[in-house]
């Protein structure tokens, strides 16, 4: 049978929002540097659209779409901006500097949202739609006009606003299912009947954005491009407000599993799946649930016998799609102390990572080490290790020492050294137990508001020698921060995950007056 290439017709818009929805989600922040690395993966695995954050939102999110449409080679970049004149103005001077770029201007079409949100009238709405496309479309040729809260906006109003939007130039129409309400059939129909119904419709390509309340997410995007949608908007691992966004890697996955389905082609290298999955996860220090599609630990694990049985006589038997397809390698190699720098690349791109040289060192550094104090090295130990590479990397306070007194006898106290952008700082704190001994020394060193939200341990393998991985989560002026620690001494790994969290916080606001007060004596004294 003759390959077929994919028409204009047939090829699927991948636009993901990773950095914009994803990084909106509670916890899920990540550093300037972090969100570089993000995008730099998104540009290389084929994203047609990347969607790189919000720029009125502060300055830090202006400062990373600027710098990511500096740098992107291959995909467009985009920013997302409200209606009001001065949000679409900041994000096109955000933009400007990649070679593509798009501004995505969006505006609340539904009556729920347009009374009490927006407190408008839809005649207003109306108004609004054609000036904030028109004034977008004043600064670049590709607009994108979403009428947020799509799915339950009165059709005949959301035809009105689609039409009006063509017309001033939206060259995308987005219909989200903002809350993630709607099922796969009345998505559909929705694409099918606006497209049917808007006289200038082809002057467009429309486009999905779902959210996964109800789980159907991916199921509802899938359906919506039946229905005539032509871009997916969606995020990796799903990450996303509540219960998160649509899947890219399950999305793409599907269309290329299931082309008997879903006739379409997207421009992604499926075999990156994996390492922007484990980029993502350890950016945003959100853990992958074991069971998730396409990325999950167990995605590709076989353990009841039968199915054991089935997988030796033939992988078929059992397996839809191989983990090779999504850049899971089989891994052969046995780590231990002995293992060389070459083998240890070797296992992490293995493991489908891809460190910068430095990174790689710091982590073969901290791998030598580790093999030191345990005998069995695992995969989910190296895991641990290079996660923590990539999200400490930037960290600029970092823990040097830490002895802690724990037991009956009390009271517990810890004595932590920790470097400040390179100066070294101690501090003796006591505490009700070991743990909040630790965070009150940190407490001393770099004073805070913020409060400790989640505070979780899991060990990472088996064996009374296993890693423990910490994860903590700050909450400070309605954000929330997370952030994880690895280490074999479960002390050490929650000073590390208070830490990187304090970090991230940091990073975000741009300076914690703590640590800058410290700096300043450090330099003083
Ligand atoms: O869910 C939503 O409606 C959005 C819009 C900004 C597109 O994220
Ligand atoms: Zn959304």
């Amino acid at each position: 049978m003759a390959t077929q290439t994919p028409s204009d017709k047939d090829r699927v818009v991948i636009f993901d929002t990773t950095l914009r929805d994803g990084e909106q989600c509670p916890g899920a922040t990540m550093t300037h540097e972090e969100k570089l690395e993000v995008a730099e993966l998104l540009d290389t695995m084929g994203v047609d659209i990347i969607e790189a954050g919000f720029p009125i939102a502060s300055e830090g999110d202006f400062a990373a779409v600027n710098e990511i449409a500096r740098r992107a080679k291959n995909s467009v970049i985009c920013g997302l901006s409200r209606a009001a004149p001065k949000d679409i103005d900041r994000c096109a001077e955000a933009i400007r500097p990649a070679k593509r770029n798009r501004i995505h201007t969006f505006l609340s079409t539904s009556p729920v949202h347009m009374k009490y949100k927006l407190q408008k009238e839809p005649h207003e709405v109306f108004e609004m739609v054609v000036a904030q496309v028109t004034r977008a479309r004043s600064h670049t040729d590709d607009v994108e006009w979403s009428s947020e809260d799509g799915t339950r906006t009165e059709f005949d109003f959301l035809c009105r606003c689609v039409e009006a939007a063509i017309k001033a130039g939206a060259t995308t129409i987005n219909i989200p299912d903002t809350v993630g309400y709607t099922t796969p059939e009345e998505y559909r129909e929705l694409f099918r009947r606006v497209i049917e119904n808007v006289p200038n419709s082809d002057k467009a390509v429309f486009s999905v954005h779902c959210h996964n309340d109800l789980g159907m997410a991916v199921a509802n995007s899938l359906a919506g491009v039946m229905g005539g949608a032509r871009q997916i908007e969606c995020t990796v691992n799903g990450i996303g407000e509540r219960a998160g966004n649509a899947a890219l890697e399950e999305i793409v996955m599907a269309i290329k599993t299931r082309n008997d389905v879903f006739p379409f082609a997207t421009g992604i290298d499926a075999t990156m799946l994996t390492r922007a999955s484990k980029l993502v996860a350890a950016a945003t220090s959100f853990p992958v649930q074991y069971n998730k599609a396409i990325v999950g630990r167990n995605a590709f694990a076989h353990e009841s016998g039968i199915h054991q049985d089935g997988m030796l006589k033939n992988a078929q038997t059992y397996e839809i799609m191989t983990p090779e397809s999504v850049g899971v390698k089989q891994t052969s190699l046995v780590m231990g102390k002995h293992s060389g720098r070459h083998a240890f690349q070797h296992k992490l791109e293995e493991l489908g990572y891809q460190l910068s040289d430095n990174q790689l060192q710091d982590a073969f550094v901290r791998f030598k080490a580790l093999a030191d104090r345990k005998k069995q090295i695992y995969d989910e130990d190296i895991e641990a290790l290079v996660d923590e590479e990539i999200a400490t990397a930037h960290d600029r306070v970092k823990i040097v020492s830490l002895t802690v007194i724990a037991g009956t006898m009390g009271p517990q106290t810890a004595t932590l050294t920790v470097d400040i952008d390179g100066q070294h700082t101690t501090h003796q704190a006591t505490g009700n137990g070991p743990v909040d001994a630790i965070f009150n020394a940190i407490h001393a060193i770099v004073p805070h508001e913020a409060k400790l939200e989640l505070y979780q341990v899991h060990a990472v393998t088996e064996g009374t020698d296993a890693q423990a991985e910490v994860s903590v989560r700050l909450a400070a002026e309605g954000r929330s921060f997370t952030a994880k620690g690895a280490d074999p001494d479960t002390l050490v790994a929650s000073a590390k995950a208070y830490l990187g969290a304090l970090n991230k916080m940091m990073s975000k606001r741009g300076k914690v007056p703590g640590v800058e007060k410290r700096i300043h004596a450090n330099e003083v004294g």
